[in-house]
């Protein structure tokens, strides 16, 4: 059953699906999602192997087409348009692999992104200004990387480069920012740090975050998308999705969450 179509975006929405749906040969792996992301959310996304978590985000990101429905980043629509142009719409994401300049000291990585922002852009001809100048500081010490800006990004661990990716971004400042599972192959400290980084940038940015470890989602969630089979299984706070029958049958098993 469709859900029903959501229309005009509102005017505080980060992004808007409407109806979405992506048919590879004949198999439907996202199947007519709507929801609204309002702007300075930290939306988690959670789901079982192969429950169309990422092929969501690729839908947004303009990696694949959808067959059917809309995505608005803000009030622009920006379904069917490509990679690039969905980025420069402001559509930030972060990879599996991270994207850092490996041969450029940790704090030029940070400027170099905050240049893609177009109105700092402008401005680094003529240098920082003094508020871009303690912007790079602030993140920089949010990223834990303070004392290694010098240091080749190249060089870094991998906890590391994940943190100076995710700097990266915030000094992008994009509208969005996707991360499918950020936390992939962190060691349990290196986890809690990455969900101290992102309840940093919560409010400031606005998030969609693909998530596996509870004890990360608990930490961090204000709102949870649960998918099942291609389709929005429920929605709502942690303690709504923990106490909801139909997540527990379908994705979570009797044990509830962990
Ligand atoms: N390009 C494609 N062609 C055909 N099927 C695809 C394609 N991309 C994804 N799928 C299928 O769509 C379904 C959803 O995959 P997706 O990668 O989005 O799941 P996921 O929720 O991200 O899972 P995981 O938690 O394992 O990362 C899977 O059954 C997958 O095999
Ligand atoms: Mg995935």
């Amino acid at each position: 059953m469709a859900r029903t179509p959501i229309g005009t975006p509102a005017v505080s929405a980060a992004l808007t699906l409407d109806g979405l749906t992506v048919d590879f040969a004949g198999f439907r792996a996202v199947d007519t999602v709507s929801t609204i992301v309002e702007a300075g959310e930290l939306r988690v996304l959670l789901g079982a192997n192969g429950a169309g978590k990422t092929t969501l985000m690729d839908l947004v990101s303009g990696k694949t087409r959808p067959t059917a429905g809309h995505v608005y980043l803000g009030d622009t629509e920006i379904t069917g348009l490509e990679e690039h142009r969905i980025a420069q719409a402001g559509l930030g994401r972060k990879f599996q692999i991270p994207s850092v300049f490996r041969d450029l000291g940790v704090r030029r990585n940070i400027e170099v992104a905050a240049c893609r922002n177009p109105s700092v852009f402008a401005n680094l001809r003529l240098g920082f200004s003094p508020e871009q100048t303690r912007r790079v500081e602030e993140i920089l010490d949010l990223v834990g990387l303070n004392a290694k800006q010098e240091v080749e990004a190249g060089s870094l661990s991998h906890g590391e480069t994940q943190w100076l990716e995710l700097g990266m971004l915030m000094a992008q400042d994009p509208k969005l920012i996707l991360l499918d599972e950020p936390t992939a192959g962190m060691t349990e400290a290196e986890t809690m740090k990455t969900a101290a980084i992102i309840k940093a940038m919560r409010g400031r940015h606005t998030l969609i975050v693909v998530e596996h470890d509870m004890a990360f989602v608990k930490e961090i969630a204000t709102r949870i998308t649960v998918m099942h089979l291609g389709r929005i299984l429920a929605e709502g706070s942690v303690a709504e999705i923990e106490a909801n029958a139909e997540v527990k049958a379908a994705y979570l098993g009797s044990k509830g969450i962990q």
